[in-house]
């Protein structure tokens, strides 16, 4: 799901000058003339921005989903629409129909859209939670994989020519197979069975399979509890998310982790960096931009490895602060470009990218996608991870379609929108955000306080989470 997701966000930008091409065809073949520029560049903005368009669509319709089918019945049945999108894309030339291009990408966005909520909320519910954060970067890893994967495959010289390009788009058919196949053998949610279903055998057996030991009476105890106290709130609606009062200050740093994530402006890299890179004088810029896709995916691999060490809260700090320094140096490079004497100012540039890219990895790329399932206990995830996800691709789309426009009102300067956005969430993050390292579901959703009810005395059963019982709470008095 998270290959896909990344896949289909990289996927769009080398084949512009072919896709451009098929509409002018296909406009020639009805109309008997070429399409206008304007019209053409309509059906263009179209085919990228419909994909974020089905993407809030696809996110916000995740708790349904996944409340009604479960975690993992609903990632099968999702997979139809890849199937359906890919199937429209790939025969759109033999059927001269650019609108079959843009349906299937409306469609892929769903898709996409509700993978981005079913991935991480599944990988959350099944890590044993000392290894949370790692197995939730790996939802990440995934993305930057595809993106790299559709660079790559993007090139002319394999997939990204004028006669391949509907295969490009419809190679997302593959790994929906290969998931409707491998899925069937993973275990459904220890919690979705537990806690949503009552079914404690089932739930036992999953979590045998999962931590591939018999005793898993720590973790049992451990949903037990959860369950308990949660046995008012078994399933909580979107509307009642915004009213119940404990929820808000969680709701609240989920939404702006998600807003860090995307106004820190890393879709305008990814969109657009082949043009940023040629403004700023480089001379191979879609090498660089394949630069600067390896760069995204070993640092992802570094986060990996940190983000149970050093925790989430400090890796998010340190990456919005190096993306504000990169920004400002981006701007630097861009301003000075022009100057007589200053023209390897382009190797500035690409290094600001990179190192933009590189920051974000360290943490505004994975962690704000599975924070969410952490700071919400199973009664109220999935409505979380519906409004934090659709607020993320709102803004995701809003970044695609202005992007061009403000380069064009801002020019070198463009990048400080940017840097504003990212001291405004550094601040927040600083001052709101608590660290989740190490805790259960449970102990979290305690920290946040508020109106839940109360737990079953803690003389008589004593939290058993692997991150222990924590001190008079640090969380709340910071939030
Ligand atoms: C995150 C973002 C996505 C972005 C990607 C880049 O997953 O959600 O929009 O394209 O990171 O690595």
């Amino acid at each position: 799901g998270s290959l896909q997701f990344g896949y289909n966000t990289g996927v769009i930008n080398a084949p512009e000058q072919k896709l451009r091409a098929f509409f002018n065809s296909t406009w020639m073949e009805r109309y008997g003339r070429p399409i206008e520029p304007g019209m053409c560049t309509i059906v263009w903005s179209f085919s990228v921005a419909i994909f974020s368009v089905g993407g809030m669509v696809g996110s916000f319709s995740v708790g349904v989903l996944a409340n009604r089918f479960g975690r993992k019945l609903s990632m099968i049945l999702v997979n139809i629409l890849a199937v359906i999108g890919g199937l429209l894309m790939g025969f759109s030339t033999l059927c001269s129909s650019y609108e079959m291009v843009i349906a299937g990408r409306l469609v892929i966005g769903l898709f996409c859209g509700l993978f981005t909520g079913l991935t991480p909320m599944y990988v959350g519910e099944v890590s044993p939670t000392p290894l949370r954060g790692a197995f939730g970067t790996l939802h990440q890893l995934g993305v930057v994989v595809g993106i790299l994967v559709a660079q790559i495959f993007g090139l002319e010289s394999l997939l990204g020519s004028e006669k391949l390009w509907p295969l490009l788009l419809a190679l997302t058919v593959v790994p929906a197979v290969v998931q409707c196949i491998l899925l069937p053998f993973c275990p459904e949610s220890p919690r979705f069975l537990l806690i949503n279903q009552n079914k404690e055998e089932e739930a036992r057996k999953a979590l045998v399979r999962l931590r591939g030991s018999e005793d898993v009476s720590k973790d049992m105890q451990e949903m037990k509890e959860e369950s308990a106290k949660m046995a008012m709130e078994k399933k909580v609606t979107i509307p009642e998310l915004f009213r119940i009062a404990a929820y808000r200050q969680p709701l609240l740093i989920a939404v702006m982790l998600h807003l860090s994530q995307q106004l820190s402006g890393i879709n305008a890299v990814f969109y657009y960096s082949t043009g940023i890179f040629e403004s700023a004088g480089v001379t191979q810029p879609i090498y660089a931009t394949i630069g600067a896709g390896a760069v995204n995916t070993v640092f992802t691999v570094v986060s990996l490895f940190l983000v149970e060490r050093a925790g989430r809260r400090t890796l998010h700090l340190i990456g919005l602060a190096g993306m504000a320094v990169s920004a400002l140096l981006m701007t630097i490079a861009l301003l000075l470009v022009g100057t007589k004497g200053y023209s390897s100012l382009s190797y500035l540039s690409i290094g600001a990218v990179f190192l933009f890219v590189a920051m974000f990895e360290m943490g505004p790329g994975p962690i704000p996608w599975f924070i969410v399932a952490e700071l919400f206990s199973q009664g109220p995830r999935p409505a979380a991870m519906a409004v934090a996800g659709c607020c993320n691709w709102t803004a995701n789309f809003l970044v695609g379609v202005s992007f061009p426009k403000l380069e064009e009102l801002c020019g070198p300067y463009v990048f400080i929108i940017f840097l504003v956005f990212l001291i405004f969430f550094f601040v927040f993050t600083y001052f709101k955000v608590p660290e989740t390292k190490g805790k259960t579901f449970e102990e979290i959703a305690r920290d946040f306080g508020g109106t839940l009810p109360p737990v079953a005395t803690s003389a008589e059963a004593p939290p058993t989470g692997s991150g222990g019982t924590l001190p008079a709470s640090p969380i709340k008095e910071k939030v």
